[in-house]
Protein backbone atom coordinates (compact mmCIF):
# COMPACT_ATOMS: atom_id res chain seq x y z
CA UNK A 1 0.00 0.00 0.00
CA UNK A 2 1.17 3.64 -0.77
CA UNK A 3 2.30 5.62 2.36
CA UNK A 4 0.88 8.80 2.35
CA UNK A 5 3.92 10.10 5.12
CA UNK A 6 6.54 12.32 3.54
CA UNK A 7 10.30 11.53 5.25
CA UNK A 8 11.07 15.02 4.39
CA UNK A 9 8.19 16.52 6.46
CA UNK A 10 9.54 15.67 9.37
CA UNK A 11 9.23 17.76 12.49
CA UNK A 12 11.87 18.36 15.09
CA UNK A 13 9.03 18.69 17.43
CA UNK A 14 7.58 15.12 17.00
CA UNK A 15 10.93 13.84 19.12
CA UNK A 16 9.74 11.37 21.56
CA UNK A 17 10.95 12.84 24.68
CA UNK A 18 8.98 10.89 27.03
CA UNK A 19 9.76 7.58 25.00
CA UNK A 20 11.92 4.93 25.37
CA UNK A 21 15.39 4.77 24.05
CA UNK A 22 14.18 2.86 21.12
CA UNK A 23 11.16 5.00 20.28
CA UNK A 24 14.13 7.68 19.98
CA UNK A 25 16.10 5.75 18.09
CA UNK A 26 13.75 4.97 15.77
CA UNK A 27 12.52 8.86 14.94
CA UNK A 28 16.85 9.77 14.86
CA UNK A 29 15.87 7.32 11.71
CA UNK A 30 14.05 9.55 10.46
CA UNK A 31 17.38 12.23 9.32
CA UNK A 32 19.24 9.61 8.37
CA UNK A 33 16.98 8.38 5.61
CA UNK A 34 16.75 11.62 3.84
CA UNK A 35 20.74 11.02 2.31
CA UNK A 36 21.52 11.16 -0.96
CA UNK A 37 22.40 7.56 -2.24
CA UNK A 38 23.82 6.85 -6.08
CA UNK A 39 20.19 6.14 -7.55
CA UNK A 40 18.72 6.73 -4.62
CA UNK A 41 19.53 3.27 -4.23
CA UNK A 42 19.23 3.90 -0.32
CA UNK A 43 21.74 0.89 0.38
CA UNK A 44 21.50 0.91 4.20
CA UNK A 45 19.81 -0.99 6.72
CA UNK A 46 19.46 -0.49 10.58
CA UNK A 47 19.39 -1.94 13.41
CA UNK A 48 17.92 -0.65 17.04
CA UNK A 49 19.95 -1.75 19.81
CA UNK A 50 19.74 -1.23 23.71
CA UNK A 51 21.49 2.17 22.67
CA UNK A 52 22.33 3.02 19.69
CA UNK A 53 22.00 1.91 16.67
CA UNK A 54 23.79 0.11 13.96
CA UNK A 55 24.35 0.67 10.43
CA UNK A 56 25.09 -2.05 7.69
CA UNK A 57 25.57 -1.75 3.97
CA UNK A 58 22.61 -3.74 2.35
CA UNK A 59 24.27 -5.09 -0.73
CA UNK A 60 21.52 -6.03 -2.20
CA UNK A 61 21.04 -2.70 -3.30
CA UNK A 62 24.33 -3.11 -4.40
CA UNK A 63 24.93 -1.23 -8.59
CA UNK A 64 27.84 -3.84 -9.82
CA UNK A 65 27.72 -2.28 -13.14
CA UNK A 66 28.38 1.12 -12.16
CA UNK A 67 30.22 0.86 -8.82
CA UNK A 68 31.62 -2.70 -8.66
CA UNK A 69 33.40 -2.65 -5.27
CA UNK A 70 30.70 -0.64 -3.60
CA UNK A 71 32.60 2.01 -3.08
CA UNK A 72 29.64 4.91 -3.73
CA UNK A 73 27.56 2.83 -1.77
CA UNK A 74 29.64 2.87 1.62
CA UNK A 75 29.61 6.42 0.83
CA UNK A 76 26.18 6.86 0.85
CA UNK A 77 26.27 4.76 3.99
CA UNK A 78 28.99 7.21 5.57
CA UNK A 79 26.36 9.90 4.64
CA UNK A 80 23.13 8.69 6.49
CA UNK A 81 25.55 7.75 9.17
CA UNK A 82 26.84 11.69 9.56
CA UNK A 83 23.41 12.51 8.94
CA UNK A 84 22.34 10.35 12.48
CA UNK A 85 25.12 11.37 14.08
CA UNK A 86 23.90 15.21 13.63
CA UNK A 87 20.20 14.29 15.04
CA UNK A 88 21.64 12.52 18.05
CA UNK A 89 23.75 16.32 18.40
CA UNK A 90 20.66 18.20 18.11
CA UNK A 91 18.67 15.98 20.00
CA UNK A 92 21.28 16.44 23.47
CA UNK A 93 22.91 13.18 22.75
CA UNK A 94 26.68 12.59 22.42
CA UNK A 95 26.22 10.09 19.66
CA UNK A 96 29.73 7.94 20.09
CA UNK A 97 30.22 6.25 16.87
CA UNK A 98 32.33 2.94 16.53
CA UNK A 99 33.58 2.35 12.85
CA UNK A 100 33.73 -1.19 12.03
CA UNK A 101 32.81 -2.76 15.13
CA UNK A 102 32.72 -6.32 15.03
CA UNK A 103 35.61 -7.45 11.93
CA UNK A 104 33.79 -10.64 11.31
CA UNK A 105 30.68 -8.61 9.86
CA UNK A 106 32.30 -6.69 7.48
CA UNK A 107 28.51 -5.44 6.48
CA UNK A 108 28.47 -3.52 10.06
CA UNK A 109 29.98 -0.36 8.92
CA UNK A 110 29.28 1.60 12.34
CA UNK A 111 27.66 1.85 15.62
CA UNK A 112 26.30 5.04 17.36
CA UNK A 113 25.03 5.41 20.93
CA UNK A 114 23.72 7.65 23.01
CA UNK A 115 26.58 8.59 25.17
CA UNK A 116 26.33 11.48 27.69
CA UNK A 117 23.99 14.16 27.29
CA UNK A 118 25.61 16.95 25.44
CA UNK A 119 24.19 20.20 23.75
CA UNK A 120 24.49 20.30 20.33
CA UNK A 121 27.31 23.43 18.95
CA UNK A 122 25.35 25.92 16.88
CA UNK A 123 27.32 24.74 13.59
CA UNK A 124 25.99 21.28 14.73
CA UNK A 125 22.20 22.77 15.15
CA UNK A 126 22.41 24.55 11.91
CA UNK A 127 23.80 21.25 9.75
CA UNK A 128 20.88 18.97 11.00
CA UNK A 129 18.56 22.01 9.80
CA UNK A 130 19.92 21.75 6.63
CA UNK A 131 19.17 18.05 6.21
CA UNK A 132 15.75 18.01 5.13
CA UNK A 133 16.39 21.05 3.11
CA UNK A 134 18.90 19.32 1.06
CA UNK A 135 18.14 17.71 -2.33
CA UNK A 136 20.80 17.24 -5.34
CA UNK A 137 19.80 19.87 -7.62
CA UNK A 138 20.71 19.17 -11.44
CA UNK A 139 19.19 22.50 -12.23
CA UNK A 140 21.71 25.04 -14.28
CA UNK A 141 22.94 27.48 -12.04
CA UNK A 142 22.95 31.30 -11.42
CA UNK A 143 25.95 32.75 -12.51
CA UNK A 144 26.43 34.25 -8.76
CA UNK A 145 29.98 33.35 -7.34
CA UNK A 146 29.97 31.70 -4.31
CA UNK A 147 32.03 33.66 -1.61
CA UNK A 148 35.30 32.68 -0.73
CA UNK A 149 34.56 32.23 2.81
CA UNK A 150 32.12 29.74 2.49
CA UNK A 151 35.06 27.61 0.29
CA UNK A 152 37.61 27.79 2.50
CA UNK A 153 34.59 26.61 5.31
CA UNK A 154 33.80 23.56 2.72
CA UNK A 155 37.30 22.26 2.95
CA UNK A 156 37.45 22.63 6.51
CA UNK A 157 33.80 20.33 6.44
CA UNK A 158 36.07 17.77 4.37
CA UNK A 159 39.30 17.83 6.26
CA UNK A 160 36.95 17.59 9.94
CA UNK A 161 36.12 14.14 8.49
CA UNK A 162 39.00 13.02 6.93
CA UNK A 163 38.78 13.77 3.70
CA UNK A 164 39.60 16.63 1.37
CA UNK A 165 37.46 19.36 -0.78
CA UNK A 166 39.16 20.61 -3.46
CA UNK A 167 38.32 23.26 -5.64
CA UNK A 168 38.57 23.12 -9.49
CA UNK A 169 40.54 26.49 -10.36
CA UNK A 170 41.40 27.80 -13.81
CA UNK A 171 39.53 27.59 -16.95
CA UNK A 172 41.76 25.21 -18.41
CA UNK A 173 41.39 22.73 -15.34
CA UNK A 174 37.88 22.99 -15.84
CA UNK A 175 37.65 22.69 -19.22
CA UNK A 176 39.77 19.47 -18.50
CA UNK A 177 37.48 18.15 -16.07
CA UNK A 178 34.17 18.74 -18.21
CA UNK A 179 36.03 16.92 -20.92
CA UNK A 180 36.17 13.94 -18.69
CA UNK A 181 32.77 14.18 -17.83
CA UNK A 182 32.03 14.06 -21.37
CA UNK A 183 34.13 11.52 -22.24
CA UNK A 184 32.70 9.27 -19.22
CA UNK A 185 29.11 9.63 -20.12
CA UNK A 186 29.90 8.70 -23.41
CA UNK A 187 31.92 5.45 -22.52
CA UNK A 188 29.30 4.91 -19.47
CA UNK A 189 26.07 5.05 -22.06
CA UNK A 190 27.89 3.19 -24.76
CA UNK A 191 27.56 0.04 -22.90
CA UNK A 192 24.51 -2.32 -22.63
CA UNK A 193 25.10 -2.87 -18.98
CA UNK A 194 25.37 0.26 -17.79
CA UNK A 195 22.09 1.31 -19.69
CA UNK A 196 20.50 -1.75 -17.98
CA UNK A 197 21.24 -0.93 -14.66
CA UNK A 198 20.55 2.88 -14.62
CA UNK A 199 17.08 1.82 -16.57
CA UNK A 200 16.16 -0.25 -13.68
CA UNK A 201 16.20 3.00 -10.72
CA UNK A 202 14.78 5.44 -13.32
CA UNK A 203 11.12 5.73 -12.93
CA UNK A 204 7.85 7.60 -14.05
CA UNK A 205 7.18 11.06 -12.11
CA UNK A 206 3.70 9.42 -10.59
CA UNK A 207 5.80 6.12 -9.11
CA UNK A 208 5.01 4.86 -5.89
CA UNK A 209 8.05 3.69 -5.51
CA UNK A 210 10.10 4.71 -2.26
CA UNK A 211 13.73 4.64 -3.71
CA UNK A 212 14.96 5.29 -7.69
CA UNK A 213 15.17 8.17 -9.45
CA UNK A 214 11.65 9.79 -11.37
CA UNK A 215 12.41 12.27 -14.10
CA UNK A 216 11.31 14.92 -12.62
CA UNK A 217 14.61 14.76 -10.16
CA UNK A 218 16.57 14.84 -14.21
CA UNK A 219 14.25 18.01 -15.30
CA UNK A 220 11.87 15.08 -17.30
CA UNK A 221 7.90 15.50 -17.98
CA UNK A 222 5.46 13.36 -17.09
CA UNK A 223 5.63 11.71 -20.34
CA UNK A 224 9.52 11.79 -21.02
CA UNK A 225 9.43 9.73 -17.27
CA UNK A 226 6.90 7.02 -18.44
CA UNK A 227 9.48 6.74 -21.70
CA UNK A 228 12.64 7.29 -19.89
CA UNK A 229 13.42 3.60 -18.71
CA UNK A 230 12.71 1.81 -22.06
CA UNK A 231 14.56 5.07 -23.72
CA UNK A 232 17.75 4.46 -21.89
CA UNK A 233 18.14 0.66 -21.97
CA UNK A 234 17.72 0.38 -25.42
CA UNK A 235 19.13 4.00 -27.49
CA UNK A 236 23.35 4.76 -26.77
CA UNK A 237 22.59 8.63 -26.00
CA UNK A 238 26.27 9.19 -24.78
CA UNK A 239 26.45 11.80 -27.08
CA UNK A 240 23.15 14.00 -25.84
CA UNK A 241 24.29 13.63 -22.37
CA UNK A 242 28.06 14.43 -22.97
CA UNK A 243 27.33 17.77 -24.33
CA UNK A 244 24.08 18.36 -21.10
CA UNK A 245 26.58 17.56 -18.78
CA UNK A 246 29.36 19.58 -20.13
CA UNK A 247 27.26 22.61 -20.19
CA UNK A 248 26.30 21.63 -16.64
CA UNK A 249 30.10 21.42 -15.93
CA UNK A 250 31.27 25.08 -17.56
CA UNK A 251 27.92 26.93 -16.33
CA UNK A 252 28.34 26.32 -12.85
CA UNK A 253 30.07 28.66 -10.58
CA UNK A 254 32.23 25.94 -8.67
CA UNK A 255 33.30 22.28 -9.95
CA UNK A 256 35.15 20.87 -6.85
CA UNK A 257 36.08 16.90 -6.32
CA UNK A 258 35.78 15.25 -2.68
CA UNK A 259 39.17 13.11 -2.29
CA UNK A 260 40.74 10.52 0.46
CA UNK A 261 44.24 9.82 1.22
CA UNK A 262 43.34 5.74 0.72
CA UNK A 263 40.83 4.37 -0.96
CA UNK A 264 39.56 1.33 1.55
CA UNK A 265 35.69 0.83 3.36
CA UNK A 266 37.03 3.00 6.00
CA UNK A 267 37.97 5.86 3.82
CA UNK A 268 34.74 5.96 1.82
CA UNK A 269 33.06 6.10 4.79
CA UNK A 270 34.80 8.90 5.87
CA UNK A 271 34.58 10.27 2.09
CA UNK A 272 30.49 9.86 2.86
CA UNK A 273 30.50 11.64 6.17
CA UNK A 274 32.70 14.60 4.57
CA UNK A 275 30.36 14.54 1.56
CA UNK A 276 27.28 15.07 3.69
CA UNK A 277 29.41 17.83 5.79
CA UNK A 278 30.19 19.74 3.00
CA UNK A 279 26.52 19.52 1.12
CA UNK A 280 24.67 20.62 4.58
CA UNK A 281 27.12 23.18 5.11
CA UNK A 282 26.57 24.67 1.66
CA UNK A 283 22.77 24.67 1.99
CA UNK A 284 23.08 27.17 5.09
CA UNK A 285 24.09 29.60 3.07
CA UNK A 286 21.49 28.42 0.42
CA UNK A 287 24.11 27.08 -2.15
CA UNK A 288 22.91 23.37 -4.21
CA UNK A 289 25.12 20.69 -5.22
CA UNK A 290 25.01 17.53 -7.63
CA UNK A 291 26.96 15.29 -9.05
CA UNK A 292 28.94 15.02 -11.86
CA UNK A 293 30.66 11.39 -10.58
CA UNK A 294 31.23 9.82 -14.36
CA UNK A 295 34.62 10.01 -14.75
CA UNK A 296 35.20 8.70 -11.10
CA UNK A 297 33.15 5.87 -11.97
CA UNK A 298 35.40 4.79 -15.16
CA UNK A 299 38.71 3.21 -14.08
CA UNK A 300 41.14 4.83 -16.53
CA UNK A 301 39.64 8.32 -16.15
CA UNK A 302 39.49 8.10 -12.29
CA UNK A 303 43.29 8.15 -12.99
CA UNK A 304 42.97 11.51 -14.98
CA UNK A 305 40.71 13.55 -12.32
CA UNK A 306 43.76 12.74 -9.72
CA UNK A 307 46.37 13.85 -12.45
CA UNK A 308 44.04 17.02 -12.78
CA UNK A 309 43.86 17.71 -9.27
CA UNK A 310 47.42 17.27 -8.72
CA UNK A 311 47.48 15.02 -5.91
CA UNK A 312 48.05 11.57 -4.95
CA UNK A 313 45.36 10.47 -3.30
CA UNK A 314 42.31 9.09 -4.74
CA UNK A 315 39.32 11.31 -6.24
CA UNK A 316 35.64 10.09 -4.58
CA UNK A 317 33.50 12.85 -5.62
CA UNK A 318 32.58 15.65 -8.51
CA UNK A 319 30.48 17.93 -6.90
CA UNK A 320 28.33 21.44 -9.08
CA UNK A 321 28.10 23.73 -6.51
CA UNK A 322 25.87 26.93 -7.14
CA UNK A 323 22.63 29.03 -6.36
CA UNK A 324 19.08 27.85 -7.69
CA UNK A 325 15.67 27.32 -7.88
CA UNK A 326 14.47 24.82 -4.60
CA UNK A 327 13.33 21.22 -6.51
CA UNK A 328 11.16 18.39 -5.56
CA UNK A 329 12.52 15.93 -2.82
CA UNK A 330 13.13 12.37 -4.21
CA UNK A 331 11.23 9.25 -2.55
CA UNK A 332 12.28 7.73 0.34
CA UNK A 333 12.03 4.03 2.49
CA UNK A 334 10.38 4.83 6.36
CA UNK A 335 12.07 3.53 8.96
CA UNK A 336 10.25 0.68 8.97
CA UNK A 337 11.21 -0.16 5.84
CA UNK A 338 14.79 -0.20 6.52
CA UNK A 339 14.63 -1.67 10.18
CA UNK A 340 16.90 -4.80 9.78
CA UNK A 341 14.63 -6.69 12.86
CA UNK A 342 11.47 -5.67 11.21
CA UNK A 343 12.41 -7.13 7.79
CA UNK A 344 13.55 -10.12 9.85
CA UNK A 345 10.07 -10.66 11.12
C1 LIG B 1 28.00 8.36 -3.99
C2 LIG B 1 26.97 9.07 -4.81
C3 LIG B 1 27.14 9.16 -6.18
C4 LIG B 1 26.21 9.86 -6.96
N1 LIG B 1 26.43 9.98 -8.31
C5 LIG B 1 25.59 10.72 -9.06
C6 LIG B 1 25.87 10.98 -10.43
O1 LIG B 1 26.91 10.59 -10.96
N2 LIG B 1 24.99 11.72 -11.13
C7 LIG B 1 23.86 12.23 -10.56
O2 LIG B 1 23.09 12.91 -11.25
N3 LIG B 1 23.57 12.03 -9.25
C8 LIG B 1 24.41 11.29 -8.50
N4 LIG B 1 24.16 11.11 -7.16
C9 LIG B 1 22.96 11.71 -6.57
C10 LIG B 1 21.84 10.69 -6.38
O3 LIG B 1 21.26 10.34 -7.61
C11 LIG B 1 20.81 11.30 -5.43
O4 LIG B 1 21.41 11.47 -4.19
C12 LIG B 1 19.59 10.41 -5.24
O5 LIG B 1 18.85 10.33 -6.43
C13 LIG B 1 18.66 10.93 -4.13
O6 LIG B 1 18.22 12.21 -4.41
P1 LIG B 1 18.51 13.44 -3.43
O7 LIG B 1 19.99 13.60 -3.33
O8 LIG B 1 17.86 14.62 -4.10
O9 LIG B 1 17.92 13.15 -2.10
C14 LIG B 1 25.07 10.43 -6.36
C15 LIG B 1 24.92 10.33 -4.97
C16 LIG B 1 25.86 9.68 -4.20
C17 LIG B 1 25.70 9.63 -2.70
Amino acid sequence: MAELWDPWQISEGAFPTKGTSSEKLRFLLNYAILAPSNHNAQPWLFRIVSDGIELYADRTRALPVVDPEDRELTIGCGAALFNLRMAFRNFGYEGVVQFFPDASKPDLLARICFGGEKGATAEEHALFKSIAQRRTNRMPFQTQPIQESLLTELETCATKEGASFQVVLGEENRNRLADLIAEADRTQMSDGHFRRELAAWIHPNRTSNHDGTPGYAIGQGSLASYLGPLVVRTFDMGKGQAARDRQLANGSPVMAALWTENDTPGAWLSAGQAMMRVLLRARVDNVWASFLNQPIEVPELRIRVRDLLGKQGFPQLVLRMGYSQDVKPTPRRTPGEVLMRERLR
